[in-house]
């Protein structure tokens, strides 16, 4: 079971059908408290009954503080996830659920704000989209979806949007022949100055990061549902950890992160597949093979820290605090 600080039980409130196989779930404290503040395009981590930990993108305005409301798509090769989600979860279960984090975060002060959003991968934008409203900022969507019918959310879409409804573009691949959203055409027409965001499938994703490569990091930002790159399991190097003391040699076909629970280190994670961030650590020398997709470029080059879930190291020692 993944060592997981600060699981909260939060109770299903509600839950909605927003789409074809998307739910959403609405979590509250059952004495209707405060929740940990959450910043938009932040996640939670759930652990699930069946000790599947599964992170999942808040939806709701982060003004409220009461609660979170998760959007989970009901995926057809889902390994126990969202499918046990959607088969077992009612209103009134109990959640173990993680505080948020967020390593998608919004910035608030852009001149102007494209959003492009694949199937689920509305979720966190939506609740950019509701911090953008609040702000007055100025902002356009791009959301394509292969039908019509599975479009979440449109109902809030369509009230934030307002009296500017044209700021809101659907995409259904099944009535464009089957063609996919032109996300490269969406990120020339950008204005200078525009941060751009995009979640969804690995293929809009890998579309986006190659049309606005050009851009500096800071005005691009992506949101992973899986990380498809191989951890780093070859082994044949040690792993200093300061504050434990100790020198844990990791082993071909071990993760560091396994190597250290295996010594009985505790070591907060979740997703072990690097999209979570939950296993951060600094690095105090040797060089990481970051195998990540939370870190930006530019925070792996600067070699401060890693996520020892499924990176490795290019060193034959890394030295970590931990
Ligand atoms: S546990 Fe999620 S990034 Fe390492």
């Amino acid at each position: 079971m993944p060592a997981q600080p600060d699981l909260m039980s939060l109770r299903v409130q509600a839950v909605r059908y927003e789409a074809e196989d998307i739910l959403s779930y609405e979590l509250r404290r059952a004495d209707g408290g405060k929740l940990p503040s959450f910043t938009a395009g932040a996640h939670v981590d759930l652990t699930l009954p069946n000790g599947l930990v599964r992170s999942y993108s808040i939806s709701s305005d982060q003004s409220e503080t009461g609660r979170y409301v998760i959007g989970v798509s009901r995926d057809r090769c889902s390994r126990g996830g969202s499918e046990w989600i959607h088969k077992n979860v009612r209103p009134g279960d109990f959640l173990a659920v993680t505080p948020p984090r967020n390593n998608f975060a919004l910035a608030e002060d852009a001149p102007h704000t494209v959003l492009i959003a694949g199937g689920i991968g509305i979720t966190p934008l939506l609740s950019m989209i509701r911090r953008l409203t609040a702000l007055s900022g100025d902002w356009e969507l791009h959301f394509a979806v292969r039908s019509r019918v599975q479009a979440a959310f449109l109902g809030d879409l369509a009230a934030l949007a307002g009296d500017s409804p044209e700021r809101v573009h659907l995409h259904a691949d099944d009535e464009h022949g089957g063609g996919f959203l032109d996300v490269p055409g969406i990120v020339r027409r950008a204005p200078d100055g525009t941060q751009l965001y995009c979640c969804g499938p690995a293929p809009m994703l890998a579309a986006f990061e190659k049309a606005a490569g050009h851009l500096p990091a800071g005005r691009r930002h992506v949101e992973y549902f899986a990380n498809d790159q191989a951890p780093a399991a070859s082994g044949g190097f040690e792993v200093e950890l300061t504050d434990s003391g100790v020198t844990l040699s990791v082993q071909t076909g071990a993760t560091i992160l396994q190597t250290l629970l295996d010594a009985g280190i505790e070591v907060p994670f979740s997703c072990t597949e690097g999209i979570c961030g939950t296993c951060e650590t600094q690095v105090i020398s040797g060089v990481p093979d970051h195998r990540d997709l939370v870190l930006s470029d530019q925070e792996k080059a600067a070699n401060d820290v890693m996520m020892i879930c499924c990176s490795g190291s290019k060193t034959p020692r890394l030295v970590l605090k931990r």
